[in-house]
This record gives C-alpha cells, sequence and structure tokens, in this order.
C-alpha cells in the first residue's frame, strides 16, 4: 500500500539530509506532507511507500534544508556608503560610532521611519534572502535606542511575518550602543533597558542580544542586561571579541549563552573556556572583510574543541552591507579555513541550534518544518567552485512553493 504524500521530490542526485554531518543520500527523496518531512531517503524506496500529489523530478539536482541566517540586523533605514567610503580612506569603525556616526547615523534614520517604511524594506530584503534558498531569518532590533523605537522596530518585525512565508526570529537588541540622548547618562539608559524595555518587550522577542565592546557596552552593563533577560526567560546571544577582548566569554558561561557572536580575537583560554559551555559560536566573516580585519575567526580551532560553529550574513548597514549568506559560504572556506561540509552545517543545523529551533527546522528529519531548496547543481561542491553564481531554483517553506520575485 502506497501513501498519499502533497509532495514527493524524486531522484535528487544528491540530498542533504543534515543528519550527522550532510546525510549525503545519492538518487535521493523526500516525501512532505501537511507541511513537514514524511521521509527521506532513496527514491527507488520512497517510491515503493509514497505516492505525491505532485511529483518533482530532481534529476541531476541537489535539495537540501533551507538556510537558516541566524543573525541578521536586516531592519534598517537609510544607507551609510559615504562612512564606507571613508573607512576606504583609513577612517576606522569604531571612532566614526564614537564622534556620533555609525550606528547611530541608522539610529537618526529608523526613528524618522514610519512602520510602513521599515516593513517596505524589510519585505525588499527577506525577498532577496529567499532568492539564496534562506527560509529563516532572525531579525534583530537595534537601531531605536529608546522606548518608542525599539517597539516600532519589533513591532515591524512580527508584522512581517505575516507579510513573507519565511521563519522570522526576533531579538531585542536594545543594548546595542547608547544613542546620542543617553550619552551623558548611561545608568538612566540601563534602567531603561531592565525596568521597562526588556520587561515589556517579552511578547514581542524571543531572544535578547547586546554588543560587548568599546565605545558600546562594558562588561558590568553587559552583565545586568544578562541577568534581567535570563531572569525574564530570553534566549541569549551576544556580539562579543569582534574588535577587543572584555571578557564577553567568561559571560557566556556564566549565563548560558546560546550563542556568541563575531569571535574574530579568540585567546587559546577563551575557546577552552566556550568548549565549556553549549553556546553555538556564530562567525560573521563578512563584517571582517567588509572592516578589512586583519583578524579572521578561528574556525578551525573551534571545530577542533567541538564547539558547533554558524555562520551568518550579520546583514546591516555599517559592518556587513551583504544579503547573499552564498558569500558568507565562500569566505568561510577562503578566510576561516573551513570545508564545504562543516559549512553548510554552519549555514543549517548549527545555525537552527543558535536560534533554538533545532526541534523544528535545520535538517530533514520526519517531523520537522518542509523547508527545502532545490538547487540547479549536481552536489554540494557547486556554491564553492563556481563561486558568485546563485544555483537556487525553488524554495518550499513549511511545504508551500515559495515565490521568488
Ligand atoms: O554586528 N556590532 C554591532 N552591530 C553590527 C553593526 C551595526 C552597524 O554598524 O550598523 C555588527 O557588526
Ligand atoms: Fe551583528
Amino acid at each position: 500500500m502506497t501513501q498519499p504524500v502533497d509532495l514527493l521530490i524524486t531522484h535528487a542526485s544528491q540530498l542533504l539530509t543534515m543528519e550527522d554531518g550532510l546525510g549525503l543520500i545519492e538518487d535521493g527523496a523526500v516525501a512532505v506532507h501537511n507541511g513537514k518531512i514524511v521521509a527521506t531517503g532513496k527514491t527507488s524506496d520512497l517510491e515503493k511507500r509514497f505516492v505525491g500529489q505532485e511529483i518533482i523530478d530532481a534529476s541531476g539536482k541537489t535539495i537540501t534544508p533551507g538556510l537558516v541566517d541566524c543573525h541578521t540586523h536586516l531592519l534598517f533605514a537609510g544607507s551609510r556608503e559615504q562612512e564606507f567610503a571613508s573607512r576606504l580612506k583609513g577612517a576606522d569603525y569604531l571612532s566614526i560610532l564614537q564622534q556620533g556616526g555609525g550606528i547611530l547615523n541608522t539610529v537618526e534614520q529608523v526613528r524618522q521611519a514610519t512602520p510602513a517604511d521599515l516593513i517596505q524594506h524589510g519585505l525588499k530584503w527577506l525577498n532577496e534572502f529567499l532568492t539564496h534558498g534562506v527560509t529563516c531569518v532572525e531579525i534583530k532590533s537595534g537601531y531605536g535606542l529608546d522606548y518608542a523605537n525599539e517597539k516600532k522596530m519589533l513591532e515591524a518585525i512580527s508584522a512581517l511575518s505575516e507579510y513573507t512565508d519565511q521563519h522570522l526570529v526576533a531579538t531585542f537588541l536594545g543594548a546595542h550602543t547608547f544613542p546620542k540622548e543617553m550619552k551623558e547618562q548611561p545608568e538612566k539608559q540601563m534602567d531603561e533597558l531592565v525596568k521597562r524595555m526588556l520587561p515589556d518587550f517579552r511578547e514581542l522577542a524571543e531572544h535578547c542580544d547586546l554588543f560587548l565592546e568599546k565605545g558600546a557596552f562594558s562588561l558590568d552593563q553587559a552583565e545586568l542586561i544578562l541577568e534581567c533577560a535570563q531572569s525574564l526567560g530570553y534566549g541569549l546571544k551576544m556580539h562579543t571579541n569582534q574588535l577587543s577582548q572584555l571578557g564577553g566569554i567568561a559571560l557566556a558561561k556564566k549565563y548560558q549563552l546560546l550563542s556568541v557572536d563575531h569571535l574574530d580575537i579568540m585567546s587559546a583560554e577563551e575557546i577552552d573556556t566556550l568548549a565549556e559551555t553549549d553556546a553555538v559560536a556564530v562567525l560573521l566573516p563578512g563584517a571582517s572583510f567588509f572592516l578589512k580585519e586583519s583578524a579572521w575567526a578561528p574556525a578551525r580551532k573551534l571545530i577542533d574543541k567541538r564547539i558547533p560553529v554558524a555562520l551568518a550574513t550579520d546583514f546591516n548597514p555599517g559592518s556587513s552591507p551583504c544579503p547573499n549568506l552564498h558569500f558568507v559560504m565562500n569566505l568561510a572556506v577562503h578566510q576561516l579555513g573551513m570545508l564545504p561540509d562543516e559549512v553548510w552545517q554552519a549555514v543549517t543545523v548549527n545555525a537552527a541550534r543558535a536560534l533554538n529551533k533545532n526541534d523544528t527546522i535545520g535538517s530533514l528529519i520526519p517531523g520537522k518544518y518542509a523547508d527545502l531548496v532545490l538547487w540547479d547543481m549536481p552536489n554540494h561542491l557547486h556554491p564553492f567552485y563556481y563561486f558568485g553564481k546563485n544555483f537556487v531554483e525553488k524554495v518550499w517553506v513549511n511545504g508551500r512553493y515559495a515565490h521568488l520575485h
């Protein structure tokens, strides 16, 4: 007896289930029903067990789980190409911020933007992500920096979820930097974050992130934010060890962070400490590239210590205006020394884990959402080999065909 299913994809020259490594099946098939994965296996086996209402022949092509971008600042207004041009002439990213530009420039523009402006901007870029096979996107607030504007950003993220097929995960990043009006009164801003924003935004954001860096938040301030966010039940994340080492890795252990992000500069001791935690190391080589950093995250050393490594675009207008996760995957191979298998894990299972979503997305295991990408390429090495070409042909989210514009 064959079981009827909504969709049966057959004859994929490679199917990556991402179960225990790549989970590579040649001449692979996937059965999908009610938006979920029902089974994966050899075509010859699945054709005996299932009959698809829709059948897709994927001969000569590759199927993978939908990609997960677990660190973006996708919602912003305006752009900062002038800042980029000054950096090319020698200006420094943190000095620009300390002089009231950089992130604060984007804050001004976001404060002036209407919710509709933000939503329109968000949809444009989400679609760009979709064309690259990204079916789950984490989006941070952090360009409002006061109660009303952080709320506006978080509400825009939840509104975006209604308009896009993609899974969106909202992260509160009120502790991105101190806004101009609070520069001289950091205690007042800390109070505002801890007493009003964090408690009030719990329903709007799943995770809480912060920027531990010179010119942003100090170790003591970071600890206050984490303490409060933890008591409220947020998943905890931190931008740390990007441009300086301020002690963030010890906090990852103390507060059981879900992820630590950037990690461009790491001592051997910090790597050892991180290995004692469950945190995912989210590496953002797009930012290292665009800031022309001399240090690249020590991916090999992290992997050698069995630390789960994820990769993300960090898409934002200042340090990584790159909406293309494939470019980041290529940087990982060339600049971080990661192997293609490790890169695929970093943008699927490990990225899902960095969002605490590994029960539902990131791999093709029965019961998980049928988020799938059909790539017009015979094997999973092609995005690294023909670098710069986008092989994505079709994308499904929750078993439904997503329209690529
Ligand atoms: O991840 N580091 C802080 N936040 C972003 C940059 C934001 C911006 O420059 O607008 C990052 O690199
Ligand atoms: Fe970031």
